[in-house]
């Protein structure tokens, strides 16, 4: 990497990032603050279960009240926290935005069940239900940039929202209680392919999650 003084990096940062968090060094990366438990986990360990770490975050006050005694019980697994957890989708690549990521919840793959999504028409769900916010940082100890990509609406996208939403595989975004919905999620300019990343995602409705994906 080019070798930047500080100013010249906030400048160039800025030019591409308009949702971009840069977190002064001091406050929140130094490695004194690693050791401070309420700060959220910023490298996969290995053995890492999301489902173990989400569930005490969550109980801990991450996740509303009223979704604890679902998260607790029998199907938390599959049906309550691995629905939220993040994937990347296997799509066609040339319908990625540059600088984005395809994120869908609840990989079918892992026995999860996948994250329905509604909007605020009063269908299912009177405050709608989708990720209004996803932020992603690269999963490092030190120093990092975070995005954040806002959505908010679905299945529409809004005025002064950042990401995007497609179709996984073929039909309407709004298909099997918008199950199919892939949303478009923008990546610090820090990161590159193979880099793990961190995803700290709020479903309007449940709360919010943490894991982490592979590139
Ligand atoms: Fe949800």
């Amino acid at each position: 990497m080019k070798n930047l003084n500080r100013r010249e990096f906030i400048k160039q940062a800025g030019l591409v990032t308009g949702s971009l968090i840069l977190f002064p060094a001091a406050a929140s990366c130094s490695y004194k603050s690693l050791s401070d438990t309420s700060e959220i986990i910023r490298i996969r360990p290995s053995g890492w279960n999301p489902v173990l770490y989400n569930k005490n975050r969550g109980n801990a006050g991450a996740i509303p009240k009223s979704y604890l005694d679902d998260i607790n019980g029998p199907d938390g697994e599959t049906k309550h926290i691995g629905k939220h957890l993040p994937y990347i989708p296997e799509i066609d690549p040339s319908i990625i935005p540059k600088g984005f990521v395809p994120i869908m919840w609840g990989n079918p793959e892992k026995g999860y069940f996948p994250h329905p999504n509604a909007g605020t028409d009063g269908s299912s769900n009177s405050g709608g239900h989708w990720y209004n916010r996803i932020r992603i940082r690269k999963a490092v100890r030190w120093c990092a940039q975070t995005s954040e990509t806002v959505f908010n609406g679905w299945p529409e996208i809004k005025p002064g929202d950042s990401g995007s939403y497609a179709v996984f595989n073929r039909g309407e975004i709004t298909d099997k209680q918008g199950i199919k919905t892939i949303y478009m999620v923008m990546l610090p300019p820090d990161v590159n392919p193979g880099d793990t990343i961190r995803i700290q995602a709020d479903c309007l409705q449940h709360g919010q999650y943490i894991d982490f994906v592979t590139l």
